[in-house]
């Protein structure tokens, strides 16, 4: 079988935002028995994209000065997404604030991922070469396996 083309780093982390943006359209469509579960795939999704983007795409920023300036705002917003996601957690789906919870953390999360998409990225793009984006792209896929039992464990606790 032919190798499928490697992917860069940019278009991974586009699919990933459009897969969530994916499962909030499932979780509003949803009943309020299919919606813990519709939750959790949102949880585990936003944390552990959230995380490995650090772990990875951040630590690229560093490189460039041009890169380098977003990093701070944009952790700042994952921190902002990770405490509304602990909150919802904490709620039944059947309580009157779990959707206004839900509405809340996806305007967040539009709001962030618009500032990747929109600047981030644009700045990456002037600054990186098409082979250090491919390989960013395989280290994403490696340390998202890592790091997958760890965010699975924590929906649990
Ligand atoms: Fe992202
Ligand atoms: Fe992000």
């Amino acid at each position: 079988m032919a190798k499928t083309k490697s992917t860069d780093i940019l278009t991974l982390l586009e699919t990933e935002h459009r897969q969530v943006e994916q499962l909030f359209q499932e979780l509003e469509k949803a009943k309020v028995n299919k919606r813990s579960e519709c939750f959790q795939q949102i949880y585990k999704a936003l944390n552990l994209h959230a995380r490995t983007e650090e772990l990875v795409f951040y630590s690229a920023l560093r490189e460039y000065e041009e890169t380098e300036e977003y990093i701070e705002d944009a952790e700042a917003e994952h921190e902002e997404v990770a405490v509304i996601l602990e909150e919802i957690k904490a709620l039944k789906p059947t309580d009157s604030e779990f959707l206004e919870k839900i509405r809340e953390l996806k305007q967040a999360v539009e709001d962030h991922v618009e500032e990747e998409e929109n600047e981030i990225f644009n700045a990456v793009r002037e600054c990186m070469s098409n082979k250090q984006l491919t390989e960013l792209a395989e280290e994403f896929q490696n340390a998202k396996a890592k790091l997958e039992p760890d965010v699975e464990a924590e929906l649990t606790t």
